[in-house]
């Protein structure tokens, strides 16, 4: 079954005016694209590879590009439109079991954003920020990853994708605005649920 790009859940000038709809139209359609039929091309591949030596010098591919995949389907259900706007329920952050965790991890959600926005920036090239559930504690952190690696220690809640191809057109080289504006379109009811389920 080969995958398939997902429809966003929202139009592609909701997040406006954090995010354009330009960057949106091109980031879903033409890089998540990508990735999506690089991976259902490695996969076939790999299904038709006849030794271990094929097998293996598909692993980049199948990593890269699967990574992609898993990556930005996570990242468009983790923005919603902005609560600031009038738009939808992003950058709002309720009480509840979520909040809870960043003010017992960080102190406070602007301290959470502090360290995230610094931790992503140290990023060098391109990569991921992310908000995650580490499975042994159960308390919220923060990672980073490089390229197009999954996260695979933490449970992810938020991913922040800081490729060039996420903010350039918009944002020239300033990823620090990027990432301050970003934060008025997390959809924190969508990383309560992801919290919920790895936590119960
Ligand atoms: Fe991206």
């Amino acid at each position: 079954m080969a995958h398939q790009l997902p429809s966003l859940p929202y139009p592609t000038d909701a997040l406006e005016p954090y995010i354009s709809k330009q960057i949106m139209e091109l980031h879903h359609t033409k890089h998540h694209q990508t990735y999506v039929n690089a991976l259902n091309a490695a996969e076939a591949s790999y299904a038709k590879a006849s030794s271990p030596k094929e097998r293996i010098a598909l692993q980049a591919a199948l990593k890269f590009n699967g990574g992609g995949h898993i990556n930005h389907s996570l990242f468009w259900t983790n923005l919603a439109p902005s609560a600031k706007e009038g738009k939808g329920p992003g950058g709002e952050l309720k009480d509840g079991p979520l909040k809870q965790a960043i003010e017992q991890s960080f102190g406070s959600l602007d301290n959470l954003k502090k360290e995230f926005n610094a931790a992503t920036l140290g990023i060098q090239g391109s990569g991921w920020g992310w908000l995650g559930v580490n499975p042994s504690t159960k308390r919220v952190e923060i990672s980073t990853t490089p390229n197009q690696d999954p996260l695979l220690t933490l449970t992810p809640l938020i991913g922040v994708d800081i490729w060039e191809h996420a903010f350039y057109l918009q944002y020239l080289n300033v990823k620090a605005d990027y990432l301050n504006a970003i934060w008025n379109v997390i959809n924190f009811e969508e990383a309560e649920k992801r919290f919920l389920e790895a936590t119960k």
